[in-house]
């Protein structure tokens, strides 16, 4: 994917090295006490953790700033899909907060994604990472938006338009890592949910699965890990497995 000075003087652009490197967790919960409760079981292990839209909109910038003062990285899972011009705005907007990575839905298009980028170009403001299909969403649900291809085509396609629109990663599932990182080459940074242990009983919602393990030997950089972190009875424990399984990956 595109190499510009301000990916190259990110942190999220260094090769990930330790487990706690490639792990962010997604403090997907309802107000800034819950999520900070958690960080607090979760400190001494883990190092990224995920802002999405339940904490972003309970809680806005300030539970960034909290995390950053703290030493944690940011990875703000906002999803951004509007208009070119209103993308690039937000975009700014939360340039400040100190997050080191922002995403946006790459079926916004390639012009939509290319203001993004242009108004992301300082190195100061987050890297950004473009969504490609959900991993909610299985092969029928997305021919029911008028997509009939495969996930793994719909995937790639948007993957290579990230790529012409400068934008330097991608969120996608498991299930196509494998093919992306082809695509895209070992410098591309590929942020993988939908990851669920081997023992889990279901996958929620989540429709293309793996485990860690899996995930990381299809070359994914980075996982995200939720609900079974976020709601295991001992979040810890559950942190650190993933953990181990990632380095024994
Ligand atoms: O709880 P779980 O591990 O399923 O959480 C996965 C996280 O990754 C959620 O915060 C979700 O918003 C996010 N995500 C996803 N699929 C994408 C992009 C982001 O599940 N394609």
């Amino acid at each position: 994917m595109d190499s510009a000075p301000a990916d190259t003087a990110h942190p999220s652009a260094q090769a990930p090295l330790s487990p706690a490197d490639r792990l962010i967790v997604a403090l997907d919960l309802p107000s800034a006490t819950a999520a900070f409760d958690l960080v607090d079981e979760l400190q001494g292990l883990c190092r990224w953790f995920k802002v999405g839209m339940e904490l972003y909109y309970a809680a806005g910038n300030s539970v960034v700033h909290h995390l950053r003062d703290r030493g944690f990285e940011v990875f703000l899972d906002l999803k951004l899909h509007d208009i070119p011009n209103t993308v690039a705005g937000a975009v700014r907007s939360v340039s400040c907060t100190g997050a080191s990575m922002l995403t946006l839905h790459a079926s916004g298009g390639e012009k939509m994604m290319r203001a993004a980028a242009q108004a992301a170009s300082r190195p100061e403001f987050p890297r950004l990472l473009a969504v490609s299909v959900l991993t909610s969403m299985s092969a029928d649900d997305l021919a029911a938006t008028g997509v009939p291809d495969p996930p793994e085509a719909q995937v790639l396609r948007l993957a290579k338009l990230a790529q012409q629109a400068g934008i330097s990663g991608l969120v996608c599932s498991p299930q196509e890592v494998a093919a992306v990182r082809q695509l895209l080459g070992p410098a591309a940074l590929l942020v993988i949910p939908g990851v669920r242990p081997a023992s889990a009983a279901g996958s929620d919602d989540q429709a293309r699965v793996a485990t860690a393990a899996e995930a990381i030997a299809c070359g994914a950089s980075m996982l995200v890990v939720g609900r079974p972190i976020t709601q295991a009875p001992d979040p810890a424990k559950a942190a650190a497995a993933l953990l181990a399984e990632i380095a024994s990956a």
